[in-house]
């Protein structure tokens, strides 16, 4: 018996790999965080599926569920929002597991900020911009954050900035970054990315709070950085014409020339062609 924890994605049933889909179809007990999970993904569920919503359950009551399939014998198909490396509580339930020897597998999904970034049509790493994108919240009702990881610090940056779990603190969120980034950084919320009814609003970081109004709760990501808008940015060396890289070496004397793929490992690859 093993159990599968599975990325659902951001929203859309389609959004869900292969690999999750027919883990799921094989499972004759499926856990899906309710709360976004979904439904739809539950139509790939085999019939007579034992289905449970744990958003409404403890830690403990998830646990006597995966120890009742255990004693059957039974896969459990567990689902979580978006991916299941960023806020998915994977960590207390893994840690559990191992406690019990009980195996598990993961499958990746395809994480909110990812979905938001494709819902603006955005890169949110341009060169000479960003380099680098920050997964982060504030802190919440349940959580405090560890005290280095403030939006402040994070913001000295001027990296892209991918603000989870706080629509709801948007105002303080716009007090900490604007001596940073500075009133008029390119600013969006996307609420519900990939959802039918998703909704985008943009604006400047300034004005992004009167933007947005009451009008979006719970399950919005706030993106803040100069990559979301900018049109005056370098073209990556990846396609430039002239630059010598392992799969296209610009001339006979290119170390890259004599370089036989089969027999070069990715990591010297990647080395040589940054
Ligand atoms: C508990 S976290 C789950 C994150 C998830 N594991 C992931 O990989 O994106 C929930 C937060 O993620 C963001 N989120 C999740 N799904 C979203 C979506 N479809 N559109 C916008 N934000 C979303 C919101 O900030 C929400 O408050």
């Amino acid at each position: 018996m093993t159990v599968h924890f599975i990325g659902a994605g951001p929203g859309a049933p389609d959004l869900l790999t292969l690999r999750g889909r027919d883990r799921i179809a094989a499972c004759p007990v499926c856990l899906y965080a309710g709360s976004l999970v979904p439904e739809a993904i539950l139509d790939h569920c085999p019939p007579g599926a034992r289905i449970v919503n744990t958003a409404p359950m403890s830690l403990d009551d998830i646990m006597a569920e995966i120890s009742q399939a255990h004693t059957e014998g039974k896969d459990i198909a567990r689902l979580h929002s978006g991916d299941l490396s960023v806020w998915s509580a994977l960590g207390e339930q893994l840690r559990r597991l191992r406690q019990l020897d009980i195996p598990y597998t993961i499958t990746p999904g395809v994480p909110a900020f990812a979905a938001a970034a494709a819902t603006l049509g955005t890169e949110l790493t341009l060169p000479g911009v960003a380099q680098s994108v920050v997964l982060t919240r504030t802190p919440g009702r349940a959580s405090a954050m560890p005290p280095n990881e403030t939006l402040s610090n994070f913001a000295a940056t001027g990296a892209t900035l991918a603000i989870h779990l706080s629509i709801h603190n948007l105002k303080q969120v716009v007090a900490d970054l604007v001596p940073h980034y500075g009133a008029d950084c390119p600013t969006a919320v996307v609420w519900r990315a990939s959802w039918p009814d998703e909704r985008v609003v943009r604006a400047s970081l300034s004005e992004i709070e009167q933007a947005v109004g009451e009008s979006m709760t719970r399950t919005a990501l706030i993106l803040v950085g100069p990559a979301l808008a900018a049109e005056d940015f370098d073209e990556s060396s990846l396609y430039a014409l002239g630059y010598d890289r392992r799969f296209r070496p610009q001339s006979a004397d290119s170390p890259f020339a004599s370089t036989a793929p089969d027999n070069d490992s990715d990591e010297q690859a990647a080395e040589r062609d940054t």
